[in-house]
């Protein structure tokens, strides 16, 4: 177990709850939603509260514990989550007070679990929603969205999750941020770590892309490659985080504050199609945890009565090599059994997924559906977003895109359902996948003939 106390410190420096949403500073703070790069809040070593935020409670027995950093219930095991007082939220939260704030995850501060202004930001968030007109209409659907995650500051989505968890890190006065990831999540723990001073742990399977490990070595974190797989990593990284107690691991000890991250997902989606929900969303799965959110975040919404109560369905992407989840809503079994991965998707390779079962409830009480698709799909996946709409993803969007195709073929997602098919990670670091599997430059001569036999070719 996890439960990690930061060391103590001599004194608070947490802004009040009126600053992040607005981008106004708090004393001592960086205008524009910007952190102070080079000193930290040194917080006081009790556990602060705030009017909308109630604490942590089990997801699965409903105890309740102080917003420390502590990730699982001393009771039943179960995993904990960040508790919010909507009434006091609904309050105050509005469409235009949204609107009026940073054009980042921070509009949403208002349902974030960080109490003052954020600590760590590099403007993750608000990135485009694009309407793929051409790609829908291969596929059949009429109205079809890329949510393209890849346009943040480390081109996945893992840059929400991190700045939430580090915002929160910082105020609980941790030092060093540190993590277990399948890449994308080191890149973006050392670049957030970089960018806020903290010293820095990553720590990944050591036959990750090369892509992934140079977009974590630039931020000069601490790179550890473990000879084993991400299951392995994360129970290494389990017994470091409990002897290590100014270490915030990001999804360890954390983690209840950094799942909250993915929730913005879903709210901006819902903003950007106009305040309302999406019919139908398509999400990748590792460990489950983002989907989960973005079912949280369109509830959340609802709730507060700033989208109409619609239903969304929401289904889920794994790849043939690393597919419990599918496996077990094809089989229709409630037990997620564990695999040892082998797919060229690394980033989703997750044997083991902390939130498996919770991504197969939801998907099951939305009337989603989970599907998987082979190496070879997940390349088509790729070349296909990148000829129909020019956004080039990695292999997890491969996978994403691989099953949208294959939800449509096979009618359950529905020709006028408004989709979403969230991209969470740009093709730059896995370019080992598509390499042989695109074109060749034409090698010519400089001189006008040499092209003019390229025309030829070509016309
Ligand atoms: C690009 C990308 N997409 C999706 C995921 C899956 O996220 P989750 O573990 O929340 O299911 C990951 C996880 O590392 C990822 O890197
Ligand atoms: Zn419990």
């Amino acid at each position: 177990m996890t439960t990690a106390t930061p060391p103590a410190a001599s004194k608070t420096t947490a802004a009040d709850d009126s600053s992040p949403a607005n981008g106004q500073a708090a004393k001592g703070q960086a205008t524009n939603g910007q952190s102070r790069n080079t000193q930290h809040a040194i917080p006081t070593n009790r556990v602060p509260t705030a009017a909308r935020l109630k604490g942590l409670k089990c997801r699965e027995c409903g105890a309740d514990y102080d917003l420390a950093a502590k990730n699982v219930c001393e009771m039943c095991f179960g995993p904990l989550e960040v508790d919010y007082d909507y009434d006091a939220i609904k309050k105050s939260i509005s469409r235009e007070k949204i609107a009026s704030g940073p054009a980042s995850i921070w509009r949403y501060a208002d349902l974030l679990p960080v109490e003052g202004a954020p600590q760590v930001d590099l403007h993750a968030g608000f990135t485009p929603l694009v309407r793929a007109e051409r790609l829908g209409a291969k596929l059949g659907i009429k109205n079809l969205y890329i949510k393209n995650d890849t346009a943040n500051p480390t081109w996945s989505f893992k840059d929400r999750v991190v700045s939430v968890a580090l915002s929160r890190a910082v105020e609980l006065g941790f030092d060093t941020a540190a993590c277990a990831s399948t890449g994308n999540l080191a890149n973006s723990v050392a670049a957030h770590a970089a960018h806020a001073g903290l010293k820095c742990f990553v720590f990944i399977p050591a036959d990750l892309e090369a892509g992934k490990v140079m977009n974590s070595l630039v931020y000069a974190p601490n790179v550890v490659a473990v000879k084993g797989n991400y299951d392995e990593v994360n129970r290494l990284c389990s017994e470091i985080a409990d002897r290590n107690a100014s270490w915030a691991f990001v999804n360890i000890n954390v983690r209840p504050y950094y799942s909250e991250g993915s929730k913005t997902l879903a709210y901006e989606v819902a903003e950007q199609l106009g305040w309302r929900a999406p019919d139908h969303v398509v999400i990748p799965i590792a460990s489950g945890s983002q989907l989960v959110k973005i079912h949280k975040g369109f509830g959340e919404l609802k709730k507060l009565g700033l989208i109409e109560d619609t239903p969304v369905r929401l289904s889920g992407a794994q790849a043939e090599g690393c597919s419990p989840v599918a496996h077990a809503f094809e089989t229709g079994s409630d037990f997620i059994k564990p695999v040892k991965p082998n797919t060229i998707a690394k980033s989703l390779a997750i044997g083991n997924p902390a939130d498996g079962w919770y991504a197969l409830d939801v998907i099951r009480k939305t009337e989603g559906a989970a599907a998987m698709v082979s190496d070879d799909e997940i390349v088509d996946g790729i070349k296909l977003l990148a000829e129909c709409e020019g956004i080039f993803t990695e292999t997890a969007g491969g996978v994403t895109i691989g099953v949208l195709k294959k939800l449509a073929e096979q009618g359950v997602i529905k020709p006028d359902e408004t989709t979403v098919a969230y991209i969470t990670g740009i093709g730059l670091k896995t370019q080992e996948a598509v390499a042989g599997r695109v074109g060749e430059p034409f090698q010519i001569e400089p001189n006008l003939a040499s092209f003019e036999g390229v025309l030829k070719e070509v016309l």
